[in-house]
């Protein structure tokens, strides 16, 4: 295991049986942002379950991640109120200016796109929520500009 990503003292802290892999993973994540996938045999031998079933339960919960969190995060709503004004457009048009689709994130890790079913606030959409920032009303357009804004690789131009 990396040097940088060391759990051994989660897993010494930690019980070793199977169902005390969901505890372990949610320490692994505060700690690390993610789940090194170079800790996944250790995490598997300690909870005496095999690497192929650990992965199975981590990627069951949407709330752990294998890769580390993007720089910045762009939830698009495709709730119905939102999807009927437009919420795909504005997905498939930010996706498109930097080169990812939803659930994917840039090559260099600098941005994530997500979609996500309601945001709680219908009567503006389409909204997106752009680093826990609402932004209300958007247009295919308006949502590329704001992509194009973060710059190609993530960072805030
Ligand atoms: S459907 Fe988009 S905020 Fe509710």
């Amino acid at each position: 295991m990396s040097e940088a990503f060391d759990i051994r003292d989660i897993l010494h802290a930690a019980g070793g049986r199977p169902h005390d892999l969901i505890g372990i993973l949610q320490t692994v994540q505060e700690r690390f942002g993610h789940i090194p996938p170079a800790a996944l045999p250790a995490i598997a031998r300690h909870v005496r379950m095999s690497p192929g079933e650990v992965f199975g339960v981590l990627s069951f919960y949407p709330g752990f991640s294998l890769r580390p969190p993007a720089r910045h995060v762009c939830e698009v709503c495709l709730g119905t109120a939102c999807h009927v004004r437009g919420g795909a457009a504005v997905a498939e048009s930010f996706g498109r200016a930097l080169g990812v689709s939803p659930g994917e994130a840039s090559s260099d890790g600098g941005v994530e796109l997500k979609t996500v079913n309601c945001l709680g606030c219908c009567a503006i959409g389409p909204v997106l929520r752009l680093d826990g920032r609402i932004e209300a009303r958007m247009t295919p357009s308006s949502a590329r500009d704001l992509a194009l804004g973060l710059g190609t690789d993530g960072r805030k131009t």
